[in-house]
Parts: C-alpha cells; sequence; structure tokens
C-alpha cells in the first residue's frame, strides 16, 4: 500500500508506504550500490538509481478504501474527511561514489562538479513532469539519524504537492516580498554578511553561514549570493562554486568534534509547476541549503523532541556566534589538511586575521612551522650524541603583521584571550602568560643577539599539531615565531642560528634544559628527508626517509606531559655527574657519554655501579646514552640501505632502553610501544620526545594502518581507561612563509 493521507490538522499530507517497512535485509558482506553488484554498471563516478521502494511513484497504486466512515445516525457516510490521493512523484538515489566508505567531501573536486551536474540534469528531468510540484535533492548521513545503507549516496524526491516546511518558507517569503519587495533569502544573505560573526565561508557564488536562528548549534546554511531559484539557472562558475563550498562545509564538519559528523544536507530550491498558486515564489525566495546536524558535542544528539516534534517550538541550547567560530576553526583544520584544499588555506587564515585585527593596507606574512618525529637517537642530543629526527607535514601557523604603535598582541584562534604586551618590554618567564611565554622569550633572545625591533606587531596563531607532546608542538610555535619576526623586520636570521636562539631561549626563558634535536629539525626539516644530525658538532646529512609500503603512525597517549620538564633536568644531571665521575677514573678524554664505545660499558660499569642505587642509576644513564648513540648510526645505515627490518628492531631496542635505562617511559608509552613491537604490520615502534607521557611512534604496512589503530585503540581504553588518538604523516619541509 502507497498513497498519500490527508492531515486535517495539519492540512498536509503523510506518504504512506507499508512496502517500504518490507525491504529486504541486505546480504552481509552484500552492497548494490557498489560496482560489481549487479544492481549499478560496473564503473561510475555519479550515477542517478532508481530508488527499488519508493515511497513516491510515477505510476501509483490505486488508494485503499480505509478513509472516512463516519457514522451518520448509523448510516455510513463517506464524508471525505479521511481521504487519500495517489503517492504520484519520483524517488531516486544519487550515488556519487563507487567506494563503499567514502564521503561526499573525500571527492575530487571535479567529482563533486560532476554531482552537481547530475542534479542540475535530474531536475530538468523531474521537472517536465507537471504532475512535480517540488523536487528537493538532500543527503541523509549518519546512524545516528537512521541511515540504514552505509554506502554514501544522497536522494531526490520529486513531490506531487508543495511540502509543508517549504510552503511555510513560501508564504513567508512572498509575505517579505510584497512588504518589502525584495527576496527573503537575499535579505538574510545581506544581515549575515553585515554581522560577519556567522558567516563561516564565502566564494564569488555561496555564503556558509550559521543564520541568526538555527535551530541546530552547527546547523550551516549554503546560500546562493546572486538571486538564483534553481540548479538548472547556475552558470559554469557557479557550479564550480557550490562544488567547492560543499566540499569545505561537509569537510569541515568531521573536523569540529574529530569524528564522523551526521548531517542531513536539505536543498531548497523554488516550486516548479505552480506559478498560479504561489504567482511570486520566484522574486521573493531562492536557493539555498540547509544542513541539519545533530550532534550537540561529540557524540552528543540533539533530539528533534517533544517541543521542536510535538509544538515546532524549536530550542537551540547553544549560542550560534559562538558555535560558528568553532566551525571557522574546524574549516581552518579541515583547509590545512586537505590534500587538494590546502591551497585555499592562506586566504581563509588571512581572512580570519582580518576578522581579529582588521584590514590595514599591508597584509601580513603568513608562516607554516612544522611538528617534528624523532626516527631514533632519544635523549642523547645533550651528550654529544647523534639523533635521526625528520620535520613533518602537521604545521602551527602564525600571521603577522606590523603595527603603526609598540605593542605586541597575540590572538590564539583556538583560545578567547587577546594578550597584549609592549615591544621595548624586557621580559621574562611569567606563568600566567601561557604560552605567550614561547613567543617572548624568542623575541627576548633576538633582542638579547642585538636585533633591533622598530614597531610593535599583530599576530594570530593557529595549530594543527595535535596537543600532548612529543612531537614539539612548543618549538614549532618559537621557532615559527623566531622566523615570523626575522621575515617581518627582514632581519635575516639564518636557520641555524634561529635553532640556537630556540634553543637559548627554552634554556633562559623557561627553564627546561632541552638539546638542540627540536629547534634543528624544525628549522632545517625538508620534505621526505630525516635529519642525520650530530648534536655535538651540528653536522648534518639529509637521508631519505623511504620507508617503502610503511607509514609512520604517530599514537598520542593524551596523558599531560606533567613531570616532563623537572625530571628532564633531572635526567641531565645524573648523566652530567656521571660524566664527571668517568672523567676522573680513567676517561679523560671522554667529552661526552655518546663518544663512550659500547665496548666500554662493562668496565665503566666497575666505577659507577657500587652497588649502591644512586650508583646503578647512574650507570643506567651512561649505558642508555652510548648504546642509543649507536642504534642511531645503524638505523642510518639500515634505511639507507633499505633494511627496514633491521630499523624496526632498533626502534624496539631504543624504547626498552628508555624504558630501562633512561626511565623517561610510563604505562601508557610502554602500552603503545609493546603494541608496535608485537603487531604483525609494524616494523617497530617506540617513545618519541621527551617522555612521561606525551607521543609514540610506530612505522606500520600501509594496509594494515587501519587495523593497527582499530586494535590498539580499543587495547588502549581497556587497559588505561581512556582513549589515545592516531594519525600518519609523511616528513615535511621545515619552518616557512607560505
Ligand atoms: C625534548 C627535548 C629535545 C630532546 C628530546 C629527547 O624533545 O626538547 O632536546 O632532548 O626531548 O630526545
Amino acid at each position: 500500500m502507497a498513497e498519500l493521507r490527508y492531515n486535517p490538522l495539519l492540512g498536509t499530507y503523510t506518504m504512506v508506504n507499508s512496502n517500504r517497512a518490507k525491504r529486504p535485509q541486505m546480504p552481509k558482506d552484500w552492497c548494490p550500490f557498489c560496482p560489481g553488484s549487479g544492481k549499478v554498471p560496473e564503473k561510475y563516478d555519479v550515477y542517478k538509481y532508481d530508488n527499488d521502494f519508493p515511497i513516491l511513484s510515477e505510476i501509483p497504486p490505486q488508494v485503499d478504501d480505509v478513509g472516512s466512515h463516519a457514522t451518520n445516525n448509523s448510516i455510513s457516510v463517506d464524508s471525505g474527511f479521511y481521504r487519500a490521493v495517489p503517492s504520484k512523484g519520483k524517488c531516486e538515489v544519487i550515488l556519487y561514489s563507487p567506494d563503499h566508505t567514502g564521503s561526499l567531501y573525500e571527492q575530487p573536486l571535479a567529482h563533486i562538479r560532476k554531482l552537481v551536474d547530475l542534479w542540475c540534469e535530474r531536475m530538468t528531468e523531474l521537472s517536465k513532469n507537471k504532475a512535480h510540484k517540488y523536487i528537493m535533492c538532500f543527503e541523509n548521513r549518519g546512524e545516528e539519524i537512521g541511515v540504514t545503507m552505509p554506502h554514501p549516496h544522497g536522494q531526490i524526491y520529486a513531490y506531487s504537492w508543495v511540502p509543508q516546511k517549504l510552503e511555510v518558507e513560501l508564504n513567508n517569503a512572498i509575505s517579505h516580498y510584497k512588504e518589502n519587495n525584495e527576496c527573503i533569502i537575499c535579505r538574510m544573505n545581506s544581515e549575515e554578511a553585515a554581522f560577519g560573526k556567522r558567516i563561516i565561508y564565502e566564494n564569488d557564488s555561496f555564503y556558509a553561514y550559521i543564520p541568526y536562528f538555527t535551530d541546530y548549534p552547527y546547523g550551516v546554511f549554503i546560500s546562493a549570493k546572486q538571486h538564483v531559484n534553481y540548479f538548472t539557472d547556475f552558470s559554469d562558475n557557479q557550479k564550480n562554486d557550490l562544488a567547492l563550498i560543499l566540499k569545505i562545509v561537509t569537510g569541515l564538519f568531521d573536523k569540529i568534534f574529530d569524528c564522523k559528523f551526521p548531517y542531513m544536507m536539505c536543498i531548497h530550491q523554488n516550486p516548479i509547476n505552480v506559478d498560479a498558486e504561489y504567482s511570486e515564489h520566484k522574486a521573493a525566495y531562492h536557493f539555498h541549503i540547509e544542513f541539519y546536524t545533530p550532534f550537540r558535542a561529540k557524540h552528543l544528539i540533539k533530539y528533534y523532541a517533544s517541543s521542536e516534534s510535538g509544538a515546532w517550538a524549536a530550542a537551540n541550547t547553544a549560542s550560534v556566534e559562538k558555535t560558528s567560530r568553532e566551525v571557522v576553526r574546524a574549516k581552518l583544520t579541515y583547509l590545512a589538511n586537505d590534500e587538494e584544499l590546502s591551497k585555499n588555506f592562506k586566504d581563509e587564515f588571512i581572512k580570519e586575521f582580518h576578522f581579529v585585527y582588521g584590514k590595514a593596507k599591508s597584509e601580513p606574512v603568513v608562516i607554516a612551522s612544522p611538528a617534528r618525529i624523532n626516527v631514533i637517537g632519544e635523549h642523547v642530543d645533550n651528550y654529544g650524541g647523534n639523533v635521526f629526527p625528520a620535520a613533518i607535514d602537521k604545521y602551527l601557523y602564525i600571521a603577522i603583521r606590523k603595527r603603526n604603535d609598540k605593542k605586541i598582541v597575540f590572538n590564539d584562534v583556538r583560545f578567547p584571550e587577546r594578550l597584549e604586551f609592549n615591544i621595548e618590554t624586557e621580559f621574562s618567564y611569567d606563568k600566567k602568560n601561557g604560552y605567550a611565554n614561547y613567543l617572548v622569550g624568542i623575541l627576548q633572545s633576538l633582542k638579547k643577539s642585538s636585533y633591533k625591533f622598530d614597531s610593535g606587531f599583530e599576530a594570530l596563531i593557529f595549530s594543527c599539531i595535535p596537543a600532548g607532546g612529543g612531537i614539539s608542538s612548543s618549538s614549532a610555535l618559537e621557532l615559527g615565531f623566531g622566523f615570523a619576526l626575522s621575515e617581518l623586520y627582514n632581519l635575516d636570521v639564518d636557520r641555524i642560528t634561529l635553532a640556537k636562539l630556540g634553543q637559548k631561549a627554552e634554556h633562559e626563558f623557561m627553564n627546561v634544559k632541552c638539546g638542540i634535536m627540536d629547534q634543528f629539525a624544525i628549522a632545517m626539516g625538508k620534505a621526505n628527508m630525516a635529519i642525520d644530525l650530530n648534536c655535538g658538532t651540528l653536522e648534518y646529512q639529509y637521508v631519505p626517509l623511504d620507508l617503502k609500503d610503511y607509514r609512520i603512525v604517530v599514537m598520542n597517549s593524551n596523558k599531560k606531559r606533567t613531570l616532563a620538564d623537572s625530571e628532564y633536568n633531572s635526567r641531565r644531571a645524573d648523566c652530567e655527574t656521571a660524566l664527571k665521575i668517568l672523567q676522573k677514573s680513567g676517561y679523560e678524554k671522554l667529552d661526552a657519554l655518546c663518544h663512550l664505545n659500547p665496548d666500554e660499558l662493562e668496565n665503566v660499569r666497575t666505577i659507577l655501579d657500587d652497588g649502591s642505587k644512586n650508583g646503578k642509576t647512574l650507570f643506567r644513564r651512561v649505558r642508555h646514552c652510548s648504546t642509543e648513540n649507536k642504534r642511531e648510526k645503524d638505523a642510518v645505515v639500515a634505511l639507507k640501505q633499505g633494511n627496514l627490518k633491521t630499523l624496526g628492531q632498533l626502534l624496539s631496542q631504543s624504547h626498552a632502553s628508555l624504558k630501562n635505562d633512561y626511565e623517561v617511559s610510563c604505562k601508557e608509552l610502554d602500552v603503545l610501544a609493546d603494541f608496535a613491537n608485537t603487531f604483525e604490520g609494524s616494523l617497530g615502534g617506540r617513545l618519541i620526545g621527551a617522555g612521561f607521557g606525551g607521543c609514540a611512534m610506530a612505522f606500520v604496512h600501509k594496509d594494515k594502518v587501519h587495523e593497527f589503530i582499530e586494535k590498539l585503540s580499543k587495547l588502549y581504553l581497556e587497559k588505561i581507561g581512556y582513549e589515545a588518538s592516531f594519525f600518519s604523516c609523511v616528513a615535511g619541509d621545515g619552518t616557512h612563509r607560505i
């Protein structure tokens, strides 16, 4: 049975289709939308597929005789009060990805453009049928809203009446038009543009904003700038712009909470074949897309509950002026990390800079500064050892512009506070300055080295480096900012000097006696290269980080490195004590612990290990320095020879040494590293950076990355009680201007 039952209370139709409930259970591991199913072509990029269980059809069945049977003095009369009409219309499925697990935004722009063209073609076709009064293209995404077919797809419904929500919108639009002689959507656009704060993105043809009144916290609208009624009215450029804005909006959604974000995407156009009923609709209303997004927080649903469903009294529990800032941040994260759209990042970041500081004659300088990994050679940079780090393609960005006064202003896209200083201040560490200590710290280092600053500046910071430590987000900030100052004031500070100044700032300003590894890697990194660096002499060579079929997976323990700074300094003190003892006990010529040949270790044990706890500890510290340095050298040879198995074993030995001898691991990092060292498909893994939390790293076969992350996530949650996070990366360029 399929029919449109008239609802006398609301004055509209309910689509009834008992056949839909009989949809068969799909066989497991079979999907009709995947090429090879026999239901769709063997090869397609976009494809219209007639719905197998349509709720509306071109030749609908007869309506059932279950309507009005009111009795009047016990005679049954058909008053027509309860009535049904045939469910005329059309339901189509729009497939836009042959890949069973893809998402709309994961399609290249040219591909999304094909989808726009298919929508246009369907509009033209479906409009020819005079019975069709309204055509809505839409997509439901996510189990949260009842999607049972995981294969990504959209749909088109051609209705034989104007559905009620559209009817309400159109009637309001027409009243507004009669009073104001303007299109209601054009007016919304100009209100949003004038206010500005709820605009998420715009290009020549479209705005994306979260409108003032919306009932969903993240309910973005995409609205055509020009007064265009239908898909079919768009120019070629407008269609390209539509593809672009769709990619950006649906892409940023997954970055809001860093998870798959459910949405309903409803494309509202003008009605068709109704000019008599809505004579002014073409002037009064125009093309826009409404997203209904049920998350109010990560995995927390905002239900369309009693008030919304029972009274149509919508309740939005968030201020959209606030959520739109979250969405803008998500946009920047998405753009910075998307292969095809990263070229759009700079313009959008500058727009955000203008939003914060306003426009001026000069545009800001924009800098990208990377995080780093370290293949091996951990905790040896203070002891004359060799390290093997690489900058990675996860960046922190700084936009900076001179001011006409002496003020220094910092804003970070992630945090609301604005920090202000004066360029002439002699800075020292101040806890309340938070992240700005890294910034004024390097500024102070530059000033001390006689670099001159003739004016203040304003800077905006945005980081795509996952927080948590181990991959040196703080050095990325320091170096990026030092480099930004050098560019802005034409100081021409060379990269190695900048790295040294960064290290000096850490020592003097932050009181962390770090080595040079992080700053050097971040300043000198090169795409696809690791740097074999002698931290004693600063001699270095680039070695291609060619891992063949293996990928770098960074595993973030999400444990705060609370002890890292104090324990870091105390390990360093142990090593200095041990070196002094050795120098007085027959190793006069030993200038750094890493220069001790591991063959000497048994002899060294007799000197340091006097049976006391401290003696044993000092010996273990020395053993770490000596063996880790040797492992680094072996790793460089192994990588050059493509001997990845050996490389993996060295990683595993390094972790054991960091855990047992240098004692900078913790149970969280051990769970991650142990898994990486036993999982089939992983070469090996170890903690990276200072330790005590933060990140570990593994080299995992490309076909196994998914399984690796899935299994380890579960195990980690079980053993630790909260989640770890993961990302893959490649070696990227050091700090640079974009
Ligand atoms: C931190 C320091 C580096 C280095 C590593 C450990 O990241 O900043 O200098 O010592 O720890 O290898």
